[in-house]
C-alpha cells in the first residue's frame, strides 16, 4: 500500500515561520550565553529536526547529547506515566545546560525532566521550547524560550509525530483526529 505523505489537517506553521523564528532564538542564546559553552540536551525523538536547525542558528560552541522519554506512547492523548527510554552520555556537572524540548502540552514531561537533570548538579538548566500550548504559563513552568504558542489542536510534522508517522514533513500541522 501507498501510504500519502501528508496528514489529514492543515498547515499551522510554514516552514518559513519556523526557520524565521529558530534564527532568533539562536540570536537570543548566543548572546545570553557569550563566554560558554552550552551543552544541548535534546529530549528525542520530536525535537530531532529542531534541535538540528536551532544548534546550527547558535554561534557559539555547543556539545551535543540526547535523552528519550516516553510519555504517550502511540495515541494521541497523555498516559500520564514518563520514564527515561535513553539517558545521557554527558555528566551535567558544571555544565550549561540547554534542554531542547518540540513541545510542552500538560508540562509533565518537564517537570519530570528538568527534577531528574537538576539532580546531576548542572552550573545552570534553562528550557528551549519550540512550542507551548496555549493557556499553559511559560513563566509558572519556567520557560526560558518558546519558540510558539500554538491552540490545542495535536500537531505534526517537523519532527512531531502521530504514531511515529510524519516527522520528516518541514512544516507544522494540525492533525485531523476525527480522522481516525
Ligand atoms: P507533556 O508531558 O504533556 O507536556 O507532553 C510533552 C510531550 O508529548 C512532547 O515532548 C511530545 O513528544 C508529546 N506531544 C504533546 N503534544 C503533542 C502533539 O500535539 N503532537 C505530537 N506530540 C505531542
Ligand atoms: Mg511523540
Amino acid at each position: 500500500m501507498i501510504e500519502p505523505l501528508k496528514p489529514p489537517g492543515k498547515i499551522l506553521l510554514s516552514e518559513q515561520q519556523i526557520q524565521e523564528r529558530i534564527v532568533q532564538l539562536g540570536q537570543q542564546i548566543t548572546k545570553d550565553y557569550a563566554n560558554s559553552v552550552p551543552l544541548l540536551v535534546g529530549v528525542l525523538k520530536g525535537a530531532f529536526v529542531y534541535m538540528a536547525d536551532l544548534a546550527r542558528a547558535i554561534a557559539l560552541p555547543v556539545e551535543f547529547d540526547f535523552m528519550a522519554v516516553s510519555s504517550y506512547g502511540n495515541a494521541t492523548k497523555t498516559s500520564g506515566v514518563v520514564r527515561i527510554v535513553k539517558d545521557l552520555d554527558i555528566d551535567l556537572s558544571g555544565r550549561d545546560v540547554i534542554v531542547v524540548e518540540d513541545i510542552i502540552d500538560s508540562g509533565l514531561t518537564l517537570s519530570y525532566l528538568r527534577k531528574n537533570l537538576e539532580s546531576r548538579g548542572p552550573a545552570s538548566l534553562e528550557i528551549c521550547a519550540l512550542l507551548l500550548r496555549s493557556g499553559r504559563q511559560p513563566n509558572e513552568l519556567g520557560l526560558k524560550y518558546v519558540g510558539f504558542e500554538i491552540p490545542p489542536d495535536f500537531v505534526v510534522g517537523y519532527g512531531l509525530d502521530v504514531a511515529e508517522r510524519y516527522r520528516n514533513l518541514p512544516d507544522l500541522w494540525s492533525y485531523d483526529e476525527s480522522s481516525e
